[in-house]
């Protein structure tokens, strides 16, 4: 039979592996389930992926701070946010194949004995459901007991609760205020899958908006639209997204309301980011557990409250694998295919490839120039003389690099150099001391291309 031709996600994970996005986790031992690292061009976009929300979360805004929190916190932290007791999913085992399933997933799930069937179809011989706790546990200290049992943290979130008091103080903050962290997170998955779409060890990137209670609505509203848009400003097609809100069914035991963005992946819908109303029921539970009475007192109405709170909370890793699934395009041209990563500008691995057209005639000399002009000003680079021109650009849009500048001729006698444009192939003379702001100005009107 022949062999199905492989799926987009196939697609992606090989080019991943292939251009140095992200490979297996102890690939040479056999690897361990569901954990991957980050090659050089990973690393690059999730950087970049982390400095656009920053920038756009932090930066831009007067009302957001940042904070780096431990990952490690007392176990009493966990007891009390309702992570110890609730943290579960319902687990059912197979006794005939061994392997484990989510109860609540069983309709996604495949006999691994034989995947046309789900389980319970075929001879598989399931337990009751039995809730499974999914934080990681360690011992601090040499000796493993129960009284020194801590927990790697499931989610940023907590570490901001925690510091809501000394983040306020020290910074001289009053409500509406936000607290940001990017980190990691770690949970014992049951079902990880799907490549890093859901894995055990993960980045977070969340934010706890605080407000008085009486602008709950209107800053839920708000955090929803920006965090949409933030995707869209990316470059992600707006069809591939939508905003999704929780039933009561689904929403967590903190939240009165919950939405999430959501792309549709080529295994179907799935959450991006969640946008949560906490209410005050993590600050709240933290004053009663602690003793230390987690409230704002404003000075001029003498009022003082538990404020409410907003949180946009996206993974790292989820968002990074959504643009390189959105970006991905396989082409026809005239004489070949191309494939070609339609990043945006500004989360492109490689923003700028340097090539001499040959290696001779000081053309490598001009452009290890350029290339080290590039560099102090910032732009992520990658110079290459090997191979035809044609070919040094293909494998260039295969990671995504918008601007390619060649060294030729021309550089030489007249001081100009070609510089091309990924989305488009299009190629313009530019005087090679202008470089640099022709580079800048594309990127600073960069148009997300129409799609269809
Ligand atoms: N503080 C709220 C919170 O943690 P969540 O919906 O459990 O909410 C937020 O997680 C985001 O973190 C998700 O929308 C998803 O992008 C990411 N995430 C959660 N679990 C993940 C996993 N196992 N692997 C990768 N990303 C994950």
């Amino acid at each position: 039979m022949a062999k199905p031709p492989p799926s987009l996600m196939d697609k992606v994970v090989s080019l991943c592996k292939r251009r140095g996005f992200i490979f297996q986790a102890s690939e040479i031992y056999g690897g361990i389930g569901n954990t991957y690292d980050y090659g050089p061009l990973g690393v690059e976009l999730k950087r970049r992926v982390k400095d656009a929300w920053w920038s756009r979360v932090v930066t831009r805004r007067s009302d957001i701070v940042g904070l780096d929190s431990a990952i490690i916190q007392n176990p009493r932290v966990w007891e009390v946010s309702g992570h110890v007791g609730g943290f579960a999913d319902p687990l059912i085992d197979c006794k005939v194949c061994k392997q484990r399933f989510r109860a609540d997933h069983l309709e996604d799930a495949r006999c691994p004995d034989k995947p046309s069937k789900k389980p319970g179809e075929h001879h598989c011989e399931l337990t009751e459901p039995r809730s499974f706790n999914l934080m990681f546990k360690t011992h601090i200290g040499p000796v493993e007991e129960s009284g020194n049992v801590a927990y790697l943290r499931p989610e940023t979130a907590q570490g901001i609760f925690l510091n809501f008091l000394n983040v306020m103080q020290s910074a001289r903050l009053k409500p509406p205020f936000g607290i940001a962290q990017i980190g990691k997170s770690f949970r014992n998955e049951i079902t990880p899958g799907n490549f890093v779409f859901r894995t055990r060890e993960f980045e977070q990137a969340e934010m706890e908006f605080f407000v008085p209670p009486a602008e709950n609505e209107r800053w839920y509203e708000f955090w929803r639209k920006e965090r949409f848009q933030w995707y869209v400003d990316l470059g992600i097609r707006p069809e591939k997204l939508r905003l999704r809100e929780h039933e009561a069914s689904e929403l967590a035991h903190y939240s009165t309301a919950t939405a999430d963005v959501e792309y549709e992946y080529p295994f179907g819908w799935g959450e991006l980011e969640g946008i949560a109303c906490r209410t005050d029921y993590d600050l709240k539970a933290h004053s009663e557990g602690s003793g230390t009475d987690l409230v704002y007192f404003d000075p001029q109405t003498r009022e003082r409250y538990t404020p409410y709170v907003i949180e946009p909370a996206g993974g790292v890793d989820r968002m990074g694998l959504t643009f390189l699934i959105d970006a991905y395009a396989e082409e026809e041209l005239e004489k070949e295919n191309r494939i070609v990563l339609r990043f945006h500008p500004e989360i492109a691995p490689t923003t700028v490839g340097v090539f001499p057209l040959v290696k001779k005639d000081g053309m490598p000399e001009k452009a290890r120039e350029l290339e080290e002009e590039l560099r102090t000003s910032g732009f992520t680079c990658f110079y290459d003389e090997k191979a035809a021109i044609g070919r040094r650009y293909r494998r260039q849009d295969e990671v995504g690099t918008p601007y390619c500048v060649t060294i030729d001729g021309d550089t030489l006698t007249e001081g100009t150099v070609t510089i091309r444009d990924r989305d488009s192939m299009a190629q313009d003379k530019v005087k090679f001391d202008e470089v640099c702001a022709f580079i800048q100005e594309q990127i600073r009107n960069y148009k997300v291309a129409p799609t269809g």
